[in-house]
């Protein structure tokens, strides 16, 4: 019988015969399935995990130092390098959304590759790939991996990607994982983190980027996510985020008019991304919701909520 306490036992026994006295290098994503995968090999070999996560600038507010904070107490070996300045600089200038992924994997990868290959002697890539990954071959919400795997064909192939690699999760579906990373003792709320592109907030900001523009969807992001987990309806959504639109539309504060930034709300139910339906958030929730981004986040005077399902509509907007 299939149990978590049986599953993590024999994958640690199995790792600990597969890898010795290897050096293993992991990118986290802060994702689940990353994170439980660097659980297992924690305790199949221990200070031989080395982890890897990587700021892209692009992730929500406070995540990299909470969610590195994290990682550390669970006694993870983990390295924090913060990239945002060559994430911003890479997308400069561009708006179109194909390129903007295209230059994130591309400097996840150069990044990544910097890192893994500083480690003397490491011998494997450990990838949280589930089996829904191994079906469709490319993970809809994954980190890392997925951007690694959308990405090995631009330019030659990167010195990690020739590293020998394990997959303890390859057999597992999603909420299996859940399962054996609760009976790990993982934290609940890391476990039931809502799925969060590779790409980050540069595909919620539509058209160019700046610095500016990602503090305020920042800011937004916050107080929405904030604000469900309050109310108690995080866990009821699989998935939300705020959008930054490049519209201004015009407003009134006193006696002046202003032109501001327009912002999208999105709440998804869902079970694989595949499909969605919008989600029918209480309108006390929405109007709180508006009336705190509105009073805190400066440059922003409206609020919309998308009420579109997909299909026809996909969950992100670009
Ligand atoms: P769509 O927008 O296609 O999204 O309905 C389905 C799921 O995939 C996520 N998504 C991405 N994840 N890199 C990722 O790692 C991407 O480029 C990407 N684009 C969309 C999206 O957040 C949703 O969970």
């Amino acid at each position: 019988d299939w149990t978590p306490q049986s599953f993590v036992e024999e994958t640690v026994d199995g790792l600990k015969e597969k890898l010795g006295n290897d050096k293993v290098v992991l990118g986290l994503s802060g994702g689940v399935d990353s994170s439980v995968a660097a659980m297992l090999l924690h305790k199949a070999i221990g200070k031989n995990l080395y982890c890897i996560f990587v700021n892209n600038g692009l992730l929500r507010k406070n995540e990299f130092t909470d969610v590195l904070k994290q990682y550390e107490g669970m006694g993870l070996n983990v390295k924090g390098v913060d990239a945002s300045a060559r994430f911003l600089d890479a997308l400069a200038g561009k708006s179109d959304p194909e390129e903007k992924r295209k230059a994130i994997g591309r400097v996840f990868i150069e990044v990544f590759d910097d890192e893994a290959t500083s480690i003397q002697d490491v011998k494997w890539l450990a990838q949280g790939t589930i089996y829904p990954d191994v079906i469709e071959s490319v993970s809809a919400t994954g980190g890392p991996s997925a951007t690694i795997k959308s990405h090995h064909n631009v330019g030659g192939l990167p010195d990690f990607m020739k590293l020998k690699i394990v997959e303890p999760l390859k057999s597992l579906f999603k909420d299996e994982v859940r399962r054996v990373g609760a009976s790990m003792g993982i934290d609940a709320k890391l476990l039931g983190r809502h799925p969060f592109p590779g790409p980050g907030l540069a595909i919620r900001i539509l058209g160019d980027l700046t610095p500016e523009k990602v503090r305020i969807l920042q800011e937004v992001d916050a107080v929405f996510i904030d604000n469900l987990r309050s109310w108690g309806l995080y866990d009821k959504v699989w998935q939300a985020g705020a959008l930054l639109l490049p519209v201004n539309s015009v407003g009134v504060m006193g006696d002046e008019r202003t032109y501001e930034k327009c912002v999208a709300l999105r709440a998804v139910e869902s079970t694989d991304g595949m499909t969605a339906d919008w989600v029918n958030l209480p309108y006390e929730f929405l109007q709180k919701t508006s009336n705190e981004i509105i009073n805190k986040v400066k440059g922003v005077n409206r609020v919309v909520y998308d009420i579109s399902s997909k299909p026809p509509a996909t969950i992100e907007w670009e």
